[in-house]
């Protein structure tokens, strides 16, 4: 995290930097997801992971009408855990040879996104609690839940019998 990039004295700081992590991790994995739709063979894990490209895009839309409401121009911050994260997903990536080991891999690696995901949304909702600012909320609240849903169903991918299950999310 650029804890040197800004200087941060207030909880509306804090706010403000958190949501400019955020920012730079949503964008950065909406880059990653479509090269791993590309390497996966499994048709599952490529509906989940399409879903959740699309939903990113939506939860950056909702991440920059909360900048407009800041008066403040949506910008991203660059994240060192977030480039390593990415790189580690790219590199483990380049090393499987096999499929199934694949998919478990991709399916590990998006959540780790996920749970990094949903630390930062988990404190953006506690920050705005905390500053007063309700009309933040039920954004961070819908963006947290699809961060957790896609967590809850890529699991079931380095589960046994990944292919065997069905459910609303596809
Ligand atoms: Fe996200
Ligand atoms: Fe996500």
């Amino acid at each position: 995290m650029g804890l040197f990039a800004t200087r941060i004295r207030t909880i509306d700081d804090l706010f403000l930097h958190t949501l400019k992590d955020i920012y730079y991790a949503e964008r950065q994995f909406v880059t990653i997801l479509p090269e791993m739709i590309k390497k996966t063979g499994d048709a599952v894990l490529k509906i989940l992971l399409s879903r959740h490209v699309n939903e990113t895009n939506q939860q950056i839309t909702r991440l920059d009408k909360i900048f407009h409401a800041m008066g403040k121009p949506p910008a991203g911050l660059p994240c060192e855990t977030i480039i390593g994260i990415i790189d580690e997903a790219r590199q483990v990536m380049s090393e499987i040879h096999d499929e199934h080991v694949l998919d478990a891999a991709i399916a590990s690696s998006v959540r780790n996104l996920e749970h990094y995901e949903m630390s930062r949304y988990d404190t953006l909702i506690a920050l705005a609690k905390r500053l007063g600012k309700k009309e933040y909320l039920h954004p961070l609240q819908e963006t947290l839940n699809e961060e957790k849903e896609a967590d809850r169903w890529l699991i079931l991918i380095t589960e046994p019998k990944a292919n065997e299950y069905s459910g609303s999310y596809i």
